[in-house]
């Protein structure tokens, strides 16, 4: 209801509304294949093969849904996506996939031209409304805390998130990574894109978030990221999963200060850990599983 009410509000200034923007451009159904490609690529350069069919879980659609599209016109039959909260707004879907034209491309090395086209159109034909959906395969399920998966049968071959984990306060994040680690199937493959700079100014100002803070709640978290830093995720990664994760993409960024002082509750292991601004984790579940290419 407030999202509808601040669209009318910049409706009526005569502006775009912000999120209506970037549905149309970095949160388009264009852009986000591009996303999707470059991370499956990446996974299939770190462990050679990456599941292309089955069954995918999403963890934190948003309101674009993009990347829940991206995986069924890849070949996922089932796509589970899951939020927290309840975001997915069908004007902004609508107009992210208004008029897609490199997707098509991007996702070729995953998708030939042809089954591309009947799945988008499978999709396109449900006016993106979330029950018409699910009887695509694309099922939309928020609120949800992804824990309350495990306690069901059903495992993945993919599970996935883009700019999610860094908004998760760090005390809930090894509950979070186990439970997701839990629901992948045998040789399932783990993909995340987290991005670690201070989400209030990350073009000028990525790193002031690191500066001494009374304290970082959980809202602070949702609004500019959960602050921690390159080195202390690894740590997470491995000691919540257990798993061998593998980072093909973690770029270190010199063109804007550290805070001076650092806020001393951030955990580091120097500099360039510091100014690490995002990261891209991969991962295998032990155990076999056919049909990946
Ligand atoms: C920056 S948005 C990214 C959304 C989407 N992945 C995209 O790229 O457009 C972060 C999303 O993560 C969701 N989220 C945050 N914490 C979560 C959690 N613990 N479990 C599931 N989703 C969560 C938020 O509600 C929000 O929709």
């Amino acid at each position: 209801m407030r999202q509808r009410l601040s669209r009318w509000k910049q409706r009526l200034l005569g502006r775009e509304d912000p999120n209506l923007a970037a549905a149309r451009q970095h949160r388009s159904f264009d852009a986000m294949s591009g996303v999707l490609g470059w991370m499956l690529g990446l996974a299939r350069s770190e462990l050679g093969s990456v599941p292309l069919a089955g069954r995918a879980l999403e963890i934190g659609t948003g309101q674009f849904m993009a990347h829940a599209a991206g995986l069924y016109v890849c070949g996922f039959d089932r796509v589970l996506t899951v939020d927290r909260y309840r975001q997915f707004a069908r004007p902004l879907v609508q107009a992210s996939q208004e008029r897609p034209v490199l997707a098509r491309r991007f996702l070729s090395p995953f998708v030939a031209h042809d089954p591309f086209m009947a799945r988008w159109q499978r999709l396109a034909a449900t006016g993106w409304l979330p029950e018409k959906l699910a009887a695509t395969g694309i099922e939309y399920r928020a609120p949800l805390e992804v824990a309350a998966l495990t306690s069901g049968p059903e495992r993945f071959d993919l599970v996935f998130s883009y700019t999610v984990l860094e908004h998760v306060p760090p005390a809930e994040l090894p509950g979070l990574l186990s439970a997701s680690t839990a629901l992948l199937a045998p040789g399932g493959v783990a993909l995340h894109f987290v991005d670690l700079e201070d989400h209030l100014d990350p073009r000028s100002a990525p790193f002031n978030f690191l500066a001494p803070a009374a304290q970082w709640t959980a809202a602070q978290c949702g609004e500019r990221g959960n602050r921690l830093r390159f080195a202390p995720w690894r740590r997470l990664l491995a000691d919540s999963t257990g798993l061998a994760w593998r980072f093909p993409y973690a770029p270190v960024r010199h063109d804007a200060p550290l805070p001076a002082p650092l806020d001393a509750g951030i955990g580091h292991a120097g500099e360039d850990d510091l100014r690490t601004t995002a990261f891209v984790a991969v991962a295998r579940a032990p155990g076999e599983k056919a049909d990946q290419s």
